[in-house]
């Protein structure tokens, strides 16, 4: 029997609307060594690189987050086109990361284990830095449901390969369940943006986030199949009937971690297939970077509306 999170009550805050850490031993450390960034309290001042961060993006691929920063950049008018901009993790291969201004852009690789390790991380970060009042958002590819590609798919929760509005993961031998629900104003906030860009479709659904891209995601060209096309349009119509449009790989530990730690967070992600149709991502090159640039651009428009940018 699965154990429902109960609310900490030893929190670590940085200061009011601020980071939680839901952990009292970092407190009496004397040194935080954040290893997969390669940064640290001691060797780096955290709070004079990072303290004035109040968004925070969040994708898998480190070229798109280096794209994403570019973009950000020239938008809100602090880097001209052609800056290159500096990777801070450069130290490892692991994670990358880039900044400018209040934006940070982290990339977080495939799938739950790798950005559940990165987000350990960040909200250790974001907390050793005191930044307050951040919104972190993801932006992604994932796979829809009943949706024209190219649609851009903001998550009202969660769910798992079971369509349950929850993460869970065994921690001390035991399964510890955390809630994955997102930040509703949020998803309000960036809707609008989406009416006023009026560049593409865009919904708020619910996103299964699944542990494997082939068999997790009911597809038939797998290295392995055990079911057949039939199970499988059934299980995606089920799928769609519990209000899911959307299939990735990240985003149910994304909405645990955040919630947790008292993140404002959104999970912003454009499909590149229906995939009540196909299972092969099939579109051209270009077809595809223009896709993966819509999530951006939608992010893009918030984040200047927020700073009030936008006329
Ligand atoms: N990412 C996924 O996890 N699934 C898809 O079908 C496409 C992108």
């Amino acid at each position: 029997m699965a154990t429902q999170e109960k609310k900490p009550e030893n929190l670590q805050t940085s200061d009011e609307h601020s980071i939680h850490l839901s952990n009292p031993n970092i407190s009496g450390m004397k040194e935080d060594i954040l290893y997969h960034f390669n940064l640290g309290t001691k060797t780096h001042d955290l709070q004079t690189m990072f303290g004035d961060v109040k968004f925070v993006c969040v994708g898998g691929s480190p070229v798109r987050m280096k794209a994403f920063i570019t973009y950000i950049g020239e938008e809100l008018g602090l880097a001209p086109p052609g800056t290159d901009h500096p990777n801070i993790c450069e130290g490892t291969d692991r994670y990358a990361m880039y900044k400018i201004g209040p934006v940070l852009s982290v990339s977080h690789g495939m799938g739950v284990p790798s950005i559940g390790i990165m987000l350990h991380e960040l909200i250790k970060l974001l907390y050793h830095a005191r930044c307050s009042d951040v919104v972190i958002i993801r932006i992604g590819t994932c796979g829809g449901i009943g949706l024209e590609p190219g649609s851009v798919v903001l998550t009202r929760r969660a769910t798992d390969s079971c369509f349950k509005p929850q993460f869970e993961q065994i921690v001390l031998g035991k399964r510890i369940v955390r809630n994955t629900e997102l930040s509703d104003d949020l998803n309000q906030e960036l809707m609008e943006c989406a009416k006023e860009m009026n560049e593409f479709n865009t919904v708020i659904g619910n996103t299964m986030c699944t542990l494997d891209f082939y068999e997790g995601q009911a597809r038939l060209d797998g290295a392995f199949c055990s079911y057949t096309d039939k199970d499988k349009q059934e299980y995606l119509q089920a799928a769609y009937n519990a209000g899911i449009r959307n299939i990735e790989m990240e985003s149910s530990i994304f909405a645990a971690m955040c919630g947790a730690s008292g993140i404002k967070a959104a999970v912003v992600c454009v499909t590149l297939l229906n995939r009540l149709i196909e299972d092969q991502i099939s579109s051209s090159h270009e077809v595809l970077v223009e896709y993966q640039r819509r999530p951006q651009k939608l992010v893009g428009y918030f984040i200047k509306k927020r700073l009030g940018r936008k006329a």
